[in-house]
């Protein structure tokens, strides 16, 4: 799949370098796990659990997303419990921060999702305090639904604020297409 400046591509089984070199900077991890992502659990069970998702749910998964430069970092289009519902993610390299791509990737997405798989509706989740991360899904068309609280047991720092939840269904996609 192709964005203006994006091209978006499946994982291959030997990428897991590209997933190393993203998940080593606590910066992007601040608002997932807060620390580094071992390059063991990248190799062992990260990636064959993304090659799987692509085996198991033709269109989803997770993309890898370069620019003309090469990776930037990944996008992510995830079954839901509901056959009809998917759910978008996206983590980028620092350095392609403020460019706009994850914005444009995550529109993409989600045309991708109403037109060529058919979804009903396509929700996102992040932390209350990942204010970079609700300003995507606001910029990508998703709307607030709800707060919600999930027990963890070595919580990060702004989990007392919640998670929160965002969506849009086709309805509403389609009519801000016009034009
Ligand atoms: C969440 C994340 C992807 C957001 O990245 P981002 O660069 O802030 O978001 P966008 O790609 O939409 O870029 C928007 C910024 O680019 C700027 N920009 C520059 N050129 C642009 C262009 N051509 N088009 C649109 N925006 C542009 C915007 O003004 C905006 O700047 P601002 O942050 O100063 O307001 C990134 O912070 C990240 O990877 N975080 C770590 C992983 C994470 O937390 N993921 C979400 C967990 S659920």
């Amino acid at each position: 799949m192709e964005t203006e400046r994006l091209r978006l591509r499946q994982f291959r089984i030997d990428d897991a370098e590209l997933l190393v070199g993203l998940d080593s900077d606590p910066e992007v991890m601040r608002y997932l796990t807060g620390q580094p992502t071992p390059r063991e659990e990248l190799e062992d069970v990260v990636l064959p659990g993304i090659l799987k998702v692509y085996a198991e749910h033709p269109g989803l998964g997770t993309f890898a997303a370069e620019d003309r430069d090469g990776f930037v970092g990944w996008f992510g289009l995830q079954p839901t419990d509901e056959p009809t519902a998917v759910d978008v993610g996206y983590r980028l390299l620092r350095r392609a921060w403020g460019k706009g791509y994850a914005t444009e990737g995550t529109k993409a997405l989600i045309e991708h999702a109403f037109t060529e798989l058919g979804m009903e509706r396509v929700v996102a989740d992040t932390m209350a305090v990942n204010h970079r991360s609700r300003d995507v899904m606001r910029r990508a068309g998703l709307r607030f639904v709800r707060v919600y609280h999930e027990h963890f047991e070595d919580p990060l720092p702004g989990t007392e604020f919640g998670e929160v939840e965002y969506a849009i269904d086709r309805g509403t996609w389609e009519a801000t297409q016009h034009g």
